[in-house]
């Protein structure tokens, strides 16, 4: 008696201390990249959402078997059109239809809570050209005017993921801010669509970015630290953190141009964990700890108190990902490729970190890797096939101050023969290097540097499996040149 007793005193109190953690969850979400060469099945990653108490994620597009994964499971979401795709938005009958099959048709009963659209994914970025710059506010307006028609406006808002740099200050103080001049009269039209609509304005904000591209920046100025020596000054606003004042120069942005009460959303904040000196874990952990008790504290920012609302980036790792804006690009996952959990954090913005749950269930291929063969003869054939191997697939951890960097010459190469072998599913062909590599059952991985397992593939890699062939085609050819 007294231990059933105590076995329900102690079921009973894991129960509360359960409904007790996650009543205290904040309201976070999670942006959910899928440029991977062999994504998590999307009902596995659903299933770690919800053990985490993740109750909104932000898409890049409206893949199908993510929005079925995600139906009746009551997590918001915010689909997404890529760019590639404005141009064709910009016929009204191209908008109703995409509407049509990537909305509408999940909006049923126990189907998919689906509160934003958002349309492109920072299409101002300089380094796009001004590709977009035509077709985004044709795109916005037709996706809009679609929704309505299709009756979801009161419920589904619609928005433009921004970066950063469309506003910028003048005078290095927030109270400077205003849109950049090139695409001022494009912003100005858009926040007061937002502002007529009802629509947020999202931007993704990058402390991370300050300081990579600023080998002076100062660091604790990029995490969340009160007290550290750096400071702003602005009017009668001090800003201890970057974040605050990047948040700032957007809302002095919209003031400057009537529009100072627009909702903001934060769509895009994280920290990368690897491809990079400033990238690793301990960083990311801090960065996230301090961002968490931010958001906890409601306090917002000086000249928006109270609530923010945000989106991490990201959930997973995303080894496809173009590494033009920088090595660290394949490593913001707060989760490793495979859903196991990178470092320790508090959802519930305490401060009592501890590991996030890993995703249950997850299938890897067999256990096998791909080395060096110290035997190998043909040695002069290493550096290419070490720039072929990397060209394709993810080498970025090899890189300065990354988690491989310490391996030596011949690991160097095995990780490099790995990493190709494991996108290429294991195929056998793709463990050869005219004879360098050889195929083991022993954990290749050594200290820090972790020798990955590609995932059995589910139906989204259908289009990587037929362009594999072409690529092993080319590898034959590449051999014989060497
Ligand atoms: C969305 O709808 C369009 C039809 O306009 C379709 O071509 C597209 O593949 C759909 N799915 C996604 C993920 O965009
Ligand atoms: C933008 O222009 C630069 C320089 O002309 C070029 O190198 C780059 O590939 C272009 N990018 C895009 C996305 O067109
Ligand atoms: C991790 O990153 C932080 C800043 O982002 C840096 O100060 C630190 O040196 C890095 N740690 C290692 C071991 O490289
Ligand atoms: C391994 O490769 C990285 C990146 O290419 C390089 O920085 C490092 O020096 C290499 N290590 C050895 C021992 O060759
Ligand atoms: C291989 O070893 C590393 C640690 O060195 C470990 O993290 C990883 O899970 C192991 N992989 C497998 C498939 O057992």
């Amino acid at each position: 008696m007294a231990e059933t007793l105590a076995l329900f005193l102690s079921t009973f109190s894991m129960l509360l201390a359960t409904i007790m953690a996650s009543d205290h969850l904040l309201d976070i979400g999670v942006n959910w990249g899928t440029i991977s060469s062999s994504p998590l099945n999307p009902k596995i990653v659903v299933g770690m959402l919800k053990d985490n108490g993740i109750k909104k994620v932000k898409l890049f597009d409206a893949d199908s078997s993510t929005l079925n994964a995600l139906a009746g499971t009551g997590i918001q979401v915010m689909v997404g059109i890529p760019n590639k795709m404005l141009e064709d938005l910009k016929k009204y009958k191209n908008a109703k239809e995409w509407v049509k099959k990537n909305v509408s048709k999940y909006l049923h009963d126990g189907g998919v809570d689906i509160r934003y659209v958002a349309v492109a994914n920072e299409p101002f970025l300089a380094s796009y050209n001004d590709s977009y710059k035509e077709s985004t506010i044709p795109a916005l307006k037709n996706i809009q005017q679609a929704i309505e028609e299709a009756g979801h406006a009161d419920t589904i808002k619609v928005s433009i993921p921004l970066n950063a740099d469309v506003y910028e200050s003048a005078s290095n103080v927030p109270s400077g801010g205003d849109f950049r001049k090139d695409i001022k009269d494009k912003m100005v039209e858009i926040v007061n669509f937002f502002k007529e609509k009802g629509s947020p304005f999202l931007v993704n904000i990058y402390p991370f970015l300050s300081l990579y591209q600023n080998p002076d920046f100062p660091e604790q100025f990029a995490f969340f630290e009160d007290g550290g020596d750096k400071t702003i000054q602005d009017k009668n606003n001090e800003y201890t953190n970057v974040f605050d004042a990047n948040y700032d120069t957007l809302v002095w942005s919209l003031k400057k141009h009537g529009v100072g009460d627009l909702k903001i959303i934060v769509g895009e904040i994280g920290w990368p964990t690897d491809g990079h000196i400033k990238a690793n874990a301990t960083a990311a952990q801090k960065f996230y700890e301090g961002l968490l008790k931010k958001l906890a504290s409601n306090k917002g920012t000086p000249m928006r108190p109270g609530k923010l609302e945000v989106y991490l980036f990201g959930l997973l790792d995303e080894n496809m990902k173009s590494i033009a804006p920088g090595n660290f690009e394949r490593h913001w996952g707060i989760f490793r490729y495979d859903g196991s959990p990178k470092f320790p954090l508090d959802l519930t913005g305490k401060g009592n970190n501890r590991m996030p749950i890993a995703a249950k269930g997850v299938e890897y291929q067999e256990l096998k890797w791909c080395i060096f063969n110290p035997e190998a003869k043909d040695i002069e054939k290493v550096p290419g096939a070490l720039d072929y191997a990397c060209a394709r697939a993810d080498c970025t951890a090899l890189e300065y101050g990354c988690s491989c960097n310490k391996l030596d010459r011949n690991g160097n190469i095995s990780y490099a023969f790995n990493m190709y072998f494991q996108i290429n599913d294991q195929d056998v062909e793709a463990c050869k290097f005219g004879g360098l590599a050889m195929i083991t059952k022993t954990n290749a991985s050594q200290k820090s540097c972790l020798f990955p397992v590609a995932l059995k593939s589910h139906a989204i890699r259908v289009r990587m499996g037929a362009s594999r062939h072409a690529l092993l085609g080319f590898m034959s050819i590449l051999f014989w040149l060497l």
